[in-house]
């Protein structure tokens, strides 16, 4: 079967076409993933625009899908029609799924409204979608794991166990999921303001490093020749005294008995900094940048290995664009190690942990087995909604 994914939640225009193989050991192809950015449109504001990011969703989305089912090269798609274009006879798609929510509500409704013109048009059913759920299960398109334990290991056939501990890191949401099954989730933790991406963009934006802040980030913190010492562990911090760290953000609620997290101090904190010490040589923007980095991984990783100690889970999953941090998920592999802990940690591929629609797609696919599909009129977008 073949599924048509759209997702619009926030700032990227996205559209994908992905094929399911097969029943019983069901295999999944995407056959396009088409991500229309908008950063450069909203690097000026330091963060998403939401007036400006629907109107250039509903610019874009007619032209994204054209290209999204271009590059599987089998239809012929007229796309004079306003916003939905009609598919030729030889497309043969079953289901369109579509993000509702969480997000930017008028972003939301630009995409259902636009998947809804569409199944309308090519009468199929239509599977409502939950970004978050959706950012869990792109671990599920391509699957490149690692194994604390085994290095080497064939990553295709390794297979996710459950319970799993799930952290969602993206621009708007910092979440500890537990995963007891699929469709089964419990929400133990999330952040009491800023999320880790956003904490990402806004201090980019106070070190003039532009938008999206994380890859930034990451950039500049590249340029920092020292490593960092992890703030949770004790030795570690002991070693690192022997060095003058002129910068010292909070890990904040780190030693706290709960699974949130709270990343607005940060921001302060870096302000407080600058304030103090003065303009921003280079060396200081890489110090401060490598700080605001290490300050973030080391509450993650902590609070998301202490979740996973007390739920005994058998594999941690990452999700959300900040899982695209490199020295994120090389710190989550090394404190697995460290601590020889028998643990599964799966992150999706790079392109997948950002916004895309094929992260939409196969939860759909998931959704569907479970007869998830709604009728058009009860399709309807929800900013808040909960796992
Ligand atoms: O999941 P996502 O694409 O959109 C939302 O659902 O919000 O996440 C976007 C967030 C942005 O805050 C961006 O700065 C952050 O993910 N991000 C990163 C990296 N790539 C994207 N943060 C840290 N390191 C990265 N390499
Ligand atoms: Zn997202």
């Amino acid at each position: 079967m073949k599924i048509l994914a759209i997702e619009t939640s926030c700032d990227d225009t996205c559209v994908a076409l992905i094929e399911v193989v097969g029943k019983k050991q069901a295999k999944l192809n995407i056959l396009s993933n088409v991500v229309s950015s908008q950063n450069e449109i909203h690097q000026k504001y330091g963060g998403v625009y939401p007036t400006l990011a629907k109107r250039e969703h509903q610019r874009n989305l007619p032209l994204v899908l054209k290209k999204a089912l271009k590059k599987t090269s089998q239809s012929k798609i007229d796309a004079s029609a306003n916003s939905a274009s009609t598919l030729s006879n030889n497309q043969r798609i079953d289901l369109i799924a579509v993000t509702v929510g969480p997000g930017l509500e008028p972003c939301l409704w630009v995409g259902i409204n636009f998947a809804k013109e569409l199944a309308r048009d090519w009468n199929l059913p239509i599977i409502p979608v939950n970004h978050i759920e959706g950012h869990i299960f792109a671990n599920w398109l391509m699957p490149i794991s690692s194994n604390a334990k085994r290095k080497t290991q064939n990553a295709k056939k390794q297979k996710i166990e459950f319970p799993a501990m799930c952290l969602i890191v993206s621009g708007g949401h910092t979440q500890l999921i537990l995963m007891k099954d699929f469709g089964k989730y419990k929400i133990l933790g999330e952040t009491r303001d800023d999320a880790a991406g956003e904490c990402f963009d806004k201090t980019a934006r106070i070190l003039e490093l532009g938008y999206p802040g994380g890859p930034a980030i990451a950039a500049k913190a590249a340029e920092f020749p020292i490593p960092l010492p992890d703030f949770a562990c004790e030795r570690s911090r002991r070693r690192a005294g022997n060095f003058q760290f002129p910068i010292k953000l909070p890990r904040p609620m780190i030693f706290q008995k709960n699974y949130d997290f709270s990343f607005s101090g940060l921001k302060t904190a870096v302000l407080y900094e600058i304030r103090k010490k003065g303009r921003k040589s280079k060396k200081f923007v890489q110090l401060m940048a490598a700080e605001i980095q290490q300050a973030i991984i080391d509450v993650l990783i902590h609070k998301t290995l202490k979740a996973a100690k007390d739920y005994q889970v058998k594999t941690i999953i990452l999700g959300g664009g900040v899982a695209a941090n490199q020295e994120l998920r090389k710190q989550f592999l090394q404190r697995i190690k460290k601590e020889k802990l028998s643990l599964k940690f799966q992150v999706p591929d790079f392109k997948l942990c950002t916004d895309n629609a094929a992260m939409i797609g196969i939860t759909g696919y998931f959704l569907w087995l479970k007869n998830k599909s709604k009728n058009l009129e009860n399709i309807k977008a929800d900013a808040n909604l909960r796992m």
